[in-house]
């Protein structure tokens, strides 16, 4: 596991993941047998990697990722964006099974390769899709499969938060978020993620506009020292999907949050509408829409949140991490399916690249379809 030390790594993949498994007593196999995960630990600093061992009763790590490449059946990497190609292309050549953190490379031509050489290797290969596993958008893809929505009109998706700038308050995010030439920008980050979430959820996209932002141009780095902000903070996009549907996501980390949850979509269908966020999931059927008259003179006279019917969870919601980890671990060790291989990972590359194009030439570009 490599990049443990970070954000991403450290709690959910390796707390809430692999940790969590071993807490449970391990992960059953369909053949009764039961597969435990001992990880091995990766990074740059023994130190860091010594203290994160010893604080979760682990034994192995180190520095040198060819020799935990020997040892391992999985490679696993939660590393900065930039670092991710390089490594993974040592562990196929090594023959190894890969499953990795988004975006699986930094442009659409490397994660190509990948795909390539993975499928070449015989190995297998997944990269994490977490929002599909969201108890949010479970209901919602339970409301879709029950035919809740009639025909689906449009998606509209608020991702944001303010991210502090490090000055008089430390920043939440590291700051290679932030820099171009380190893998950053919120168009690399979360496009890769509106992309299965689009895909799976909703039909194919078709087409992508659009218009990315720098609103904070200078921010405070972890070591204090001021630094410009070379990659995009906001991206405002609009998506065309199969079937007409109009999807218009906002992603941004230079806003405040007045809403319930820190990503939310609001679905619009003949029949019905959801607002889905990461764990809830809210409903207006067409019989109980209400008939709102327009009429500036007069206070609203209609508490429209009231008018929501919670969506129930009728079932026990894993960490959506651990879910994929598990499938994962299936797909590997008992040769279950698993959708979200190399060429899905790549799909989310190609449409953050193509968002840039659109921004950079000011006009709406088509989404060609890849196959491996
Ligand atoms: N699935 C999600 O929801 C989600 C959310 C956030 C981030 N991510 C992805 O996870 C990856 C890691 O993001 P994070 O927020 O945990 O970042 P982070 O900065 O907290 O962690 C990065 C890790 O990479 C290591 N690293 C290796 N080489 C490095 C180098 N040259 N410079 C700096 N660090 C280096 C660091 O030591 C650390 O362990 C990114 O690819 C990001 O896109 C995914």
């Amino acid at each position: 596991m490599n990049g443990v030390t970070g954000r991403m790594g450290h709690r959910q993949h390796l707390v809430r993941s692999i940790l969590a498994i071993r807490e449970q007593g391990g992960l059953p196999l369909p053949d009764g047998t039961v597969l435990w995960p001992e990880p091995v630990l990766v990074g740059r600093s023994e130190a860091k990697l010594r203290g994160l061992a010893e604080t979760h009763g682990l034994t192995r790590w180190t520095t040198d990722l060819a020799e935990a490449l020997a040892g391992a059946d999985v490679y696993f990497d939660a590393q900065v964006t930039n670092q991710r190609e390089k490594a993974i292309r040592a562990a196929i050549a090594a023959g190894k099974h890969v499953y990795t953190e988004k975006p699986l490379a930094e442009d659409l031509a490397g994660s190509l390769e990948l795909t390539r050489l993975a499928n070449q290797a015989g190995i297998r290969h997944g990269v994490v899709q977490d929002k599909l596993f969201l108890p949010g958008l479970l209901k919602l893809k339970r409301l879709i499969d029950g035919g809740f929505f009639g025909r689906v009109l449009s998606v509209r998706g608020e991702f944001g938060y303010w991210v502090f700038e490090g000055d008089w308050q430390e920043a939440q995010r590291p700051s290679w978020n932030y820099r171009a030439e380190d893998g950053g920008g919120i168009i690399l980050d979360m496009f890769a993620h509106w992309r299965y979430v689009l895909d799976n959820l909703f039909g194919r996209v078709r087409s992508v506009q659009c218009l990315g932002a720098t609103h904070i141009p200078e921010r405070v780095a972890e070591d204090g020292t001021p630094y410009t902000a070379t990659a995009d903070d906001a991206a405002y996009g609009l998506f065309e999907l199969e079937g007409g549907i109009i999807a218009q996501i906002n992603s941004s980390w230079a806003t405040r949050v007045f809403r319930d949850e820190l990503v939310e979509f609001q679905v619009d269908g003949t029949e019905g509408s959801a607002v889905a966020g990461l764990r809830r999931c809210r409903i207006q059927h067409r019989a109980t829409t209400p008939k709102p008259v327009w009429n500036p003179d007069v206070p609203a006279t209609i508490d429209f949140r009231s008018q929501w019917q919670e969506v129930p969870d009728n079932t026990e919601f894993d960490n959506g991490f651990k879910a994929q980890w598990e499938m994962f671990l299936r797909h590997v060790y008992a040769g279950e399916p698993f959708a979200w291989d190399f060429l899905a990972g790549a799909r989310g590359v190609q449409l953050a690249e193509l968002g840039l194009r659109s921004w950079r030439e000011g006009r709406r570009i088509e989404v060609p379809e890849l196959t491996a």
